[in-house]
């Protein structure tokens, strides 16, 4: 799919350490719709890419509005994202990509945040107010100048009770997620986006609903990628064979060979290296794949994972 021309129209300062973008179509051109708790892909120099969640309403079409938090990524992307562009920057993006869809038919849907991780909520919440929905909102911040969209959130809270903010400095505590969670009437969906702790603390407090009413969504991995090497990596289609060396990634590992093969996060989160496994086990990393597609050893994250056996045949 060919990309997204977008032209930055303003900056603005949320909170501490955190900046928004306000980006419109830089051709002309209508910008591609959304759904709440989509994402896009920002192309960055040197082949760069990252994910960020589109905060604003989802029945704009006029512009794609991210937020990026200074602190949450030090690979790179957003430290540029923090000093680099300016009003009138051009960048490209990717359509927007939804794996955090809102299941609008709830009769309430509840959100756990944790810093940054409001962002994808911001469209939710702006989607149930337009369809007339009810939500509550469990935000987590380190403290309150690094809370940001307080004021948005407030304006969006039409029954005044619907936002609870905890300040770690402040002594307010952590959201009591497994309460949230017990709490949650029948037929609630429940959300978390924020830090892998919480994620964690979010997954066990869900392990007995249904598994559709509950939506998480990393922006993290949960676990390092495997550089450990010392494995073969068969080519099927090319028919050609290369050693994964110790400290490379199986991606790395592709990329030098000049394999063509499509990434973004390369975390384990985003799905978009997914390859599919002829034979060999993986050495599975990411948060992409489900147990049972783990287990089944069919596909796997060439970004993340590495090989559990001494030689794996891709079906590339
Ligand atoms: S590039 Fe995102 S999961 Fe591999």
């Amino acid at each position: 799919m060919s990309a997204t021309k977008l032209l930055l129209r303003q900056l603005r300062r949320e909170a501490e350490g955190i900046v928004s973008y306000e980006f419109v179509s830089a051709d002309g051109a209508p910008l591609p719709p959304f759904t709440a708790g989509a994402h896009i892909d920002l192309q960055l120099p040197e082949g760069l890419s990252r994910s960020y969640s589109l905060v604003n309403d989802p029945a704009e079409r006029h512009r794609y509005v991210v937020a990026v938090d200074h602190a949450a990524d030090s690979r790179g992307g957003s430290a540029w994202m923090h000093t680099v562009p300016r009003p009138g920057h051009r960048l490209d993006a990717g359509a927007p990509v939804n794996d955090f869809p809102l299941y609008e038919d709830a009769p309430l849907s509840v959100f756990i945040a944790g810093g940054i991780g409001i962002t994808p909520f911001m469209a939710m919440i702006a989607r149930l107010n337009a369809l007339g929905r009810r939500w509550q909102l469990h935000y987590a911040v380190r403290s309150r100048e690094r809370a940001a969209y307080v004021q948005e959130l407030h304006s969006l809270d039409r029954t005044g009770d619907a936002v609870d903010l905890r300040c770690t400095s402040e002594d307010m505590g952590r959201p009591d997620i497994a309460a949230i969670v017990r709490e949650a009437p029948p037929g609630s969906h429940v959300y978390c986006c924020g830090p892998n702790g919480m994620l964690d603390a979010f997954t066990a407090a869900c392990s007995s609903l249904a598994p559709q009413r509950v939506h998480l969504e990393r922006f993290s991995a949960s676990q390092e990628a495997a550089t450990a090497g010392g494995y073969e990596v068969k080519l099927a289609r090319s028919g050609k064979t290369l050693q994964v060396e110790a400290g490379r990634t199986l991606l790395d590992t592709l990329l030098d060979a000049g394999v063509d093969i499509q990434y973004s996060c390369s975390q384990g989160i985003c799905g978009t290296c997914c390859t599919p496994v002829l034979e060999g086990t993986p050495d599975h990393r990411d948060d992409y794949l489900t147990d049972e597609e783990k287990a089944g050893n069919r596909a796997m994250m060439v970004c993340c994972s590495g090989s559990r056996t001494p030689r794996l045949v891709l079906d590339i």
